[in-house]
Order: structure tokens, then C-alpha cells, then sequence
């Protein structure tokens, strides 16, 4: 089961002053369902979870067996929408550690998000004698990143197994109508899978942008669409008082009204690093706009505590906090007994670590909310493909819901250009 709390919110936020946005969410309701099929309007993902194509799912399904008999390397090429959402998932299911930890499969890297030379030639590097497969992703098929990272190694590939053979170990997931890299496959055969055009990068995670890497990982790529139909079921209605999911997007914008700012995602476990960049991305991309927003941030605790938790407690009060966690407080690891007890850890022998790390959870809260800083509390039964799926979409529909709280479009990312252009001058790019 998914839990939303926000009993810790009674300080700050009133029922009154909740109701009082039913009137608008029932608009955006309408708005985010009302899908038009002339014009695209980056919407396909709202009714993703019952309208993807199973054909599709299974060519991923084989092609991921594929990859994961013949490859000791996944190499998987993205940027932004098209690389942190399969990140996020691979290290929430695993671990962070995963490719230090995984057996009898492909070691999976990123690669593409970055310009960095270093970052590139480590990787040739770990490639050198290693059979390696190539998944590169890009709904535009021009974002320079990647398509600078997908000639280093596709050249790679082809001066390793000659240009026939390493056809057979590219794979290009990109916008199956338009765009440069979609040409390029064509041209070179190469196996392609589709990000739909009414789906923009950030909204992507739960088609083969995410769901290929997944299975590549060994993931039940079913159970994470099961999550995702469920969350999709259960946060259908328009009403305030059942709908989480419009809840939350609600209780964002009266903090936000109410001076806070910054909202700091934070849970107890290293695995969700990566899932907090992809809802940073998520939320960052679709609502730091048109001068508003909520500035995204993340942290895990206990590690920040040590870092940023005398600022949450006693800092400028412009932050308010959202944790997801698991109730996994009876497994793992327990604490041994040592009978001299010098250090004096003997109070905590035999305890788990998981219900220690709940304990400190417990304390932070009551810490932070007394402190000034509002908690929002969502718990996931555990670090499950279906629960992936589920808080993917739940995250997913409050972003989109948020965003149009604030007036502002939450499919476009105009501000990533400005950087572009100029840098596309800088480097002589032609037309610039
Ligand atoms: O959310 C978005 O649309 C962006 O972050 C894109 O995913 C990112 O810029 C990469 O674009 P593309 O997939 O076209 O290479």
C-alpha cells in the first residue's frame, strides 16, 4: 500500500485552506484528461499506463534477453529525460552499487549526459576486451550530448566487430516519426523503439526509454506497468479528499504561497539518489518558469543530516520536506554484541538496522516540523518494481497538477535553450 501523510502539516495548513482549490482542480482535471488528437500536446503519458502497445513490450522483453546473453556492457546514451529516469529505476530496484553487485547480467553505464573527456574515456576504458551493446536514447535525435557519445562509441563498436555486426548491438529509442537519429537508424539498420510524440522526455520513464534498460537490468518490466495502472486508477478521482496525488500538488502551491520555497525530497536509503535527480529533472524542468516555481532539492538522511540538517533546523525557514520511504523495519542487518561494551553500543545489539534508521526517521520529523520545516510523509511498502511504477506515475500527474497551479506550462523547457544557442555559436554550429 501507498501512504500519504501530511498529518504533519496541521501546523502550517488548514482543511479551509485546502478545499478551497477544488473548484481549480477540478479544471486542470479536465485539462490534463481532455487529450486532443489533432495537435500534440504532450499528454500521451496521462493514459500511458492502459494505452501501451504489449507488442512493444515485447520486443523489449526479447531484445533485452538478447543483450543480456551476449553483452558483459550495457551502454546506455542519454541526457536529461532520456538517461535519468532509467538510472533512478536501475539503482531503486538494486542498489547504487548495483554494477559492483550484479551477477549473470550485462553491467549497465551511462554515458552522454556530460561533455566531459574523462567521463568517455573511463568508459572505453571498462569496454576494452568486454562485449559491449549500445542503447542509445534521444527523442529530438539532436541533443548534443549524446549524439557526441553515440559516434565515440559507435565507432568503438565498428572498429571492434567491423560495421556489420555491431549494427546487430545498437539500439536507437527515439521519437518513431521524426528526428535525426531516427534517419540515422534507418539508414544503418539499426533496431529501433519508439518514444511516443505525445510523451516529452521527463514524462517518458514508463515507455522503452525506461523500460529497456530495466529489463536489461533483469527488472519485471509487468509489475512496474502494474504500479503504474494502479497509481493511474487511484488517482482518478477529482476530489481533494481521495485524490493523493492532487493533494499533494495542492499542499505544494499553499507552501509555496506561504513562503516556502524549497522543497527538499529526502528519504533513508542511498538507492533513491538517483530517483530524487529524476524528480528534480521532473519537477525543476516543468515548473521553473515564467519567474515561479518550487526550487527542487534532495537529500538522503541519516549521510545529511550531517551536512544540511543544522540548516534545516534552524536556517532560513524557506524549505519544506518530502519523505518517501519503505516499511522495511524488520529486515536486514542487525547490530552484534560485544559483552565488554567499551564503545557502548550495547543498547542497540540485536536491533535491525532498518529499525534504527526508522527511529532516526521518526526523530527527524518531529526535529524538523517542530523546528519550522513542513513534512510530507509518503511510504511505499518497498523498493518493488509495482511500487517504481506506482510513485513514477504518482510523481508524474502532482508535477503536471502543480505546474498548472502555478499557470505554467509543464511541457516545455524553454530555458535549456538559451544555453544551446549560445553555445552552438561559441562552437561555429551552422545557422547559429
Ligand atoms: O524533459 C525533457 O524533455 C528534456 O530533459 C530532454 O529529455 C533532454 O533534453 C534530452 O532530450 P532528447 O531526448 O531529445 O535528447
Amino acid at each position: 500500500m501507498f501512504n500519504f501523510d501530511s498529518s504533519c502539516l496541521h501546523d502550517f495548513i488548514t482543511n479551509d485552506d485546502i478545499e478551497k482549490y477544488q473548484t481549480k482542480i477540478d479544471e486542470i482535471h479536465e485539462k490534463l484528461h481532455s487529450v486532443s488528437e489533432k495537435v500534440n500536446d504532450f499528454k500521451g503519458w496521462v493514459k500511458w499506463p492502459i494505452n501501451f502497445k504489449t507488442s512493444e513490450i515485447k520486443r523489449i522483453k526479447s531484445a533485452a534477453e538478447k543483450i543480456r546473453k551476449n553483452s558483459d556492457v550495457f551502454l546506455v546514451i542519454g541526457i536529461g529525460g532520456s538517461y535519468l529516469g532509467a538510472r533512478a529505476a536501475i539503482e531503486f530496484l538494486n542498489s547504487e552499487n548495483y554494477n559492483h553487485l550484479i551477477k549473470n547480467s550485462p553491467k549497465i553505464f551511462f554515458i552522454g549526459n556530460s561533455i566531459s573527456s574523462q567521463e568517455v574515456e573511463d568508459i572505453l576504458k571498462i569496454c576494452d576486451k568486454k562485449e559491449v551493446s549500445i542503447n542509445v536514447i534521444s527523442k529530438s535525435g539532436t541533443t548534443t550530448e549524446p549524439a557526441i557519445a553515440f559516434r565515440i562509441f559507435r565507432k568503438f563498436l565498428e572498429d571492434k566487430y567491423g560495421k556489420e555486426k555491431a549494427k546487430s548491438r545498437i539500439y536507437c529509442t527515439t521519437d518513431s516519426n521524426q528526428g535525426l537519429l531516427l534517419k540515422v537508424a534507418r539508414k544503418e539498420g539499426y533496431e529501433c523503439f519508439d518514444i511516443p510524440t505525445n510523451i516529452g522526455g521527463r514524462y517518458s520513464v514508463l515507455t522503452s526509454v525506461g523500460l529497456l534498460p530495466l529489463a536489461v537490468s533483469g527488472a519485471d518490466i509487468d509489475k512496474i506497468l502494474k504500479g503504474a495502472y494502479d497509481s493511474y486508477q487511484e488517482n482518478l478521482s477529482k476530489s481533494l479528499k481521495v485524490n493523493n496525488c492532487y493533494r499533494y500538488a495542492v499542499l505544494r502551491n499553499i507552501l509555496y504561497k506561504k513562503g516556502k520555497y524549497i522543497e527538499l525530497i529526502t528519504g533513508y536509503d542511498s538507492r533513491l539518489r538517483y530517483f530524487f535527480e529524476w524528480w528534480k529533472q521532473l519537477f525543476g524542468e516543468s515548473e521553473g518558469k515564467d519567474g515561479t516555481g518550487i526550487f527542487p532539492a534532495s537529500a538522503i538522511f541519516t549521510t545529511d543530516l550531517h551536512s544540511l540538517g543544522q540548516f534545516i533546523q534552524e536556517g532560513n525557514k524557506i524549505l519544506f520536506e518530502t519523505v518517501l520511504k519503505a516499511k522495511n523495519v524488520d529486515e536486514g542487518l542487525t547490530v552484534p554484541l560485544y559483552k565488554d561494551d567499551i564503545d557502548g553500543m550495547n543498547y542497540l545489539s540485536d536491533k535491525k538496522l532498518n529499525y534504527i534508521n526508522e527511529k532516526a526517521f521518526e526523530a527527524t520529523v518531529l526535529a524538523h516540523t517542530r523546528g519550522g520545516t513542513p513534512n510530507i510523509i509518503m511510504t511505499i511498502e518497498n523498493y518493488s518494481e509495482y511500487y517504481l511504477g506506482y510513485i513514477i506515475y504518482f510523481f508524474e500527474k502532482a508535477c503536471a497538477v502543480s505546474s498548472y497551479l502555478m499557470g505554467v506550462n509543464p511541457f516545455n523547457q524553454p530555458g535549456v535553450e538559451k544555453y544551446k544557442t549560445n553555445m552552438f555559436k561559441f562552437l561555429g554550429k551552422p545557422g547559429y
